[in-house]
């Protein structure tokens, strides 16, 4: 049982960032053979180290350094070797974006033959999305859902117009575009978060945009090693940013974290809804703007809207922010998210389910929720479905509300914050 008897108050660096600690592994490992690219403060959670156990498997050399020794921050050295065939299905967890960004870079390698598999959850999640169009590039790979069967060829590049704002499918179409003769270009609805260009763009790679939104790439470019150093994880401190805009009189200041304006919708909301935000010490490390963010819970909260092309900014924030929801005045609408449902599990219903069984106000909408509020929380039993983010939600929820709440399926949260709860409780949250 977890509560906050008072506010929350301190410093925390949240754990690196999944969405990039993830594509420097992937590029790393793309990269010429010579020189290992260094890697700073990557994520140790279970989904990028899904990623880098696949990436041994396909021959290249890992080397990790994870303890702060002599003041040198935590690193993975990554070797590129020649890609081999892996002689063990590769597992990629939990993780949509191992699963779907490694699908473009295996395919494009022809003569190269691998299984990718996943957890319950990760094999009941929509793969044909980045498969139907690396089929349309030439690509041999069998299954719409994991297990996926990839046999390697050499790809020529296309126009893709694809149906969802989805990094995942934008990144795996680049990467195996890299590998692809011609050009290859997509367009999405709505702009997802840019990390693969922009590593990209820092590694050298000549990337292509024209007016009507289109990105573009040429097969055949090499780069050299990298040296990248992973900034904290918005979509991780977005919990703690909710928790202290929650909890009355708490100050909490989140270090390091990474704003790339692909993925802050959550600042946007937490000032729409009258919480005090400030950014300060603006950076850039590698490509990626980088701040520290305080937020203060000292002011009263209003609905919010969340639509259009704000979701793809926040899409990771919605549980949370339906959290955030139930507090504040008014009815609060999360529309055009129904990318909600093929998450890790259908964060629509089991949200709605979960914040109905505490006493809110919801309504489950086809795509999204709306939420009227303010409504006292009281404890309940919580299932979390093995959803990291949806247990973190409850996790907040639970600080607020009267009585016990009990959250089962937790342990997900290893998979992108594995220090959530010690972070919390240094934050002065208290389990009991
Ligand atoms: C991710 C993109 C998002 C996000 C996921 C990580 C990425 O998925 O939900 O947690 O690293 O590209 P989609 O872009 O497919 O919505």
């Amino acid at each position: 049982m977890l509560s906050a008897s008072g506010p929350l108050v301190g410093t925390v660096r949240p754990p690196s960032d999944k969405s990039l600690t993830h594509r420097a592994y992937i590029l790393a490992a793309m990269a010429e053979p010579g020189v290992p690219s260094t890697i700073l403060r990557p994520l140790a959670g279970e989904d990028c180290d899904a990623t880098l156990a696949a990436l041994v498997e396909c021959g290249h050399d890992i080397e990790r350094f994870e303890a702060w020794e002599n003041g040198e921050e935590p690193m993975t050295l990554v070797q590129p070797g020649p890609w081999q065939s892996p002689t063990i299905p590769l597992d990629c967890g939990n993780s949509g974006t191992t699963m779907r960004l490694l699908c473009g870079v295996l395919a494009s390698r022809p003569g190269l033959s691998a299984t990718l598999i996943g957890d319950p959850s990760l094999s009941r999640r929509p793969m044909g999305r980045v498969v139907v169009p690396l089929r349309s590039m030439g690509a041999e790979i069998s299954g719409e859902t994991a297990p996926l069967q990839i046999e390697g060829q050499r790809l020529q590049g296309v126009d893709y117009e694809s149906p969802v704002a989805s990094a995942q499918v934008k990144s795996s179409l680049l990467l195996a575009g890299l590998n692809a003769s011609g050009t290859t270009w997509i367009k999405e609805p709505a702009q997802s978060r840019d990390h693969t260009e922009r590593m990209l763009d820092a590694l050298g790679v000549t990337l292509m945009k024209d007016d009507d939104g289109r990105i573009g790439v040429m097969g055949g470019q090499t780069w050299g090693p990298m040296l990248f150093r992973v900034p904290g994880d918005v979509s991780s401190a977005a919990f703690l940013m909710v928790a202290a805009a929650l909890v009355p009189g708490s100050q909490v200041r989140l270090i390091d974290v990474g704003v790339n304006p692909t993925r802050t919708g959550i600042l946007d909301v937490l000032e729409a809804a009258g919480a005090a935000v400030s950014l300060d010490i603006p950076r850039e490390e590698t490509g990626e703007p980088v701040a520290d963010v305080t937020v203060r819970g000292d002011c009263p909260l209003s609905a919010f809207e969340v639509g259009g092309p704000l979701v793809p900014r926040l899409i990771d924030e919605i549980p949370v922010l339906a959290v955030l929801a139930t507090q504040c005045q008014g009815r609060t609408c999360f529309r055009d998210a129904k990318e909600l449902r093929v998450k890790e599990s259908d964060r629509i219903a089991v949200m709605a389910h979960g914040l109905a069984s505490m006493g809110a106000s919801v309504e489950e909408l086809e795509d999204g929720l709306a939420i009227s509020g303010p409504t006292p929380l009281k404890g309940a039993a919580i299932d979390a479905t093995g959803d990291h983010r949806v247990a973190m939600a409850f996790a907040v929820a639970s600080l607020i509300a009267e009585g016990v709440t009990t959250i089962t399926g937790t342990e997900s949260v290893r998979t992108s914050y594995p220090d959530f709860l010690a972070d919390l409780m240094s934050l002065g949250g208290s389990t009991g």
